[in-house]
């Protein structure tokens, strides 16, 4: 039986479709990359904007063959529950995902041998547990991992189905997570991707009080939680998303700052620039708190990413307001900013307010942001140019391989090509430089770096989204 995962949505759903992807496998199911193959088709889905439930009408309506077998989970919202029941064979929540196996046979999804509540325990040791985060995951990469910490929300932002797909926050006990970091260095992954909602709240139960020298507590806190994997032996970057800007402590920065192992990047949602539409959003905090966080951050963590996300065309937000966030994005100069335009969610507080900010008018200030964000993103990626940094390689493609630096910049090398001398020009980003064929590779078959390799690159390119260097080899 062959089964293919969609996913959509951030990193948590994908990082939940790695586990699904372990539960099939241990059933006997085979995954592959080809839709018309697969006798299940599992669609992990994302609500917070309606174009992302969108494209799931798209697929569920298409035709498909009648052996074929339609699995959604995910975050999916009440009515669109109700009106997809009919199009798929299974819906399941995801927190049930250790029982999924039970679920497809009575659906008639799987014509594997029957197996018993009883033999369950031979393939999922945790089907009864409460915590679906607990079962393996087959990662997808070879040697960059997601790790869950905790899942849900409580924040209850206005405009935000978070807190109602995935329920309030849930923070896995603190040796699982430990154990699971373990098993991946081991396996040699170079890269744990901290997971979370909002990881800055949580708050792991400790049931090893030897851990850290813990006399007392009985839970600890995302900087503890941190600077216990940073001690971990053997080399590996690790990295987090996502934190509130309300709850990232000064100890947390102290403990990034001092880290060996964590890496130079923070995702610091700031949503608006306006303090009114802040307030009407719910997000706890000012547009001076933020930028006293950004002081603060940037003084203590040097070379320190900065991404964010935003809103435009919240209800009601003026022309005034919408120009307080382009200030403050030239204020904080952001490396990236995911900039997503207003969509009302059914059951949340802001759905119902007035929606009066028109498509065309949300695609302008869309359009402005990013036009912000390509120029501070671009003067951050120049102070890159003629530097040596070292980097993780991602991927190989013809010539060249794509990688990321320590503090989260995409790279891209060029192998084909050996560069003379650096000579900077002051009008445009790029540092003039000899192509020539690079002689070195005439007698190599195989040059390109293996994905999960650190190698040292010379950066002699920038442009808004990613930096260019080459290596010698
Ligand atoms: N936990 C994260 C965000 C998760 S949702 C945080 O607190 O910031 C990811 C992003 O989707 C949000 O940061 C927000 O910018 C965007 N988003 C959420 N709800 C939205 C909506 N109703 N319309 C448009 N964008 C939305
Ligand atoms: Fe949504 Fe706000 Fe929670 Fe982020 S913090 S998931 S935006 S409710
Ligand atoms: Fe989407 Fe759910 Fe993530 S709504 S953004 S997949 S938490």
């Amino acid at each position: 039986m062959k089964y293919h995962i969609i996913t959509y949505g951030c990193q948590m759903n994908k990082s939940d479709s790695e586990r699904i992807a372990s539960v099939l496998e241990k059933i006997g199911c085979q995954a592959t990359n080809k839709i018309s193959k697969a006798d299940l088709i599992v669609i992990n889905m994302c609500s917070v904007r309606q174009s992302a439930v969108d494209r799931v009408y798209g697929l569920i309506n298409k035709p498909k063959s009648k052996t074929q077998k339609i699995i959604l989970t995910g975050c999916i919202l009440p009515p669109d529950k109700r009106k997809m029941k009919n199009k798929a064979d299974l819906i399941f929540n995801i927190k049930d995902l250790p029982k999924l196996p039970l679920m497809l046979k009575p659906a008639k999804l799987t014509n594997l041998e029957t197996r018993s509540p009883n033999n369950l325990e031979t393939w999922s040791p945790n089907y009864k547990s409460p915590n679906y985060l607990s079962l393996s995951s087959s990662p997808t990469s070879t040697f960059s991992a997601y790790v869950p910490i905790m899942t849900g929300c409580n924040n209850f932002c206005t405009y935000c189905v978070v807190p109602r797909t995935r329920g309030r926050e849930f923070s896995r006990p603190v040796e699982e997570i430990i154990n699971e970091i373990k098993d991946l260095i081991g396996k040699g992954y170079k890269e744990i991707i901290l997971l979370g909602q909002n990881v800055n709240s949580y708050k792991g139960k400790i049931k090893n009080k030897k851990l850290k020298n813990l006399k007392t507590e009985k839970y600890i806190d995302f900087a503890d939680l941190l600077k216990l994997i940073d001690n971990f032996q053997g080399k590996f970057w690790l990295t987090f998303i996502t934190s509130h800007p309300k709850d990232l402590s000064d100890k947390l920065i102290k403990v990034m700052a001092s880290g060996k192992k964590i890496m130079p990047y923070l995702h610091l949602p700031i949503q608006s620039g306006d303090n009114e539409i802040l307030k009407k959003m719910n997000r706890g905090y000012t547009v001076e708190d933020y930028k006293n966080l950004i002081h603060k951050i940037r003084h203590h963590i040097p070379f320190v990413n900065i991404s964010t996300d935003i809103i435009v065309g919240f209800p009601g937000e003026t022309k005034k307001q919408f120009k307080n966030t382009a200030k403050l994005m030239k204020w904080v100069k952001f490396d990236m900013a995911y900039i997503a335009r207003y969509s009302p969610r059914f059951g949340t507080i802001a759905a119902n307010f007035e929606d009066n900010i028109n498509y065309e008018e949300k695609k302008e200030r869309e359009k402005l942001l990013t036009e912000i964000l390509k120029k501070t993103a671009l003067k951050n990626n120049e102070k890159y140019l003629g530097k040596t940094v070292e980097i993780l390689i991602g991927k190989n493609e013809k010539n060249f391989s794509w990688g990321k630096t320590k503090n989260l910049k995409n790279i891209k090398i060029n192998y084909a090509y050996s560069y003379g001398p650096l000579t900077s020009s002051k009008n445009n980003s790029v540092h003039s430089c000899h192509k020539l064929p690079n002689p070195q590779l005439k007698n190599k078959k195989n040059y390109f770096f293996n994905p999960g390799k650190f190698v040292k690159v010379k950066i002699i390119k920038s442009t808004p989204w990613r930096l260019e260097g080459f290596t010698r080899i």
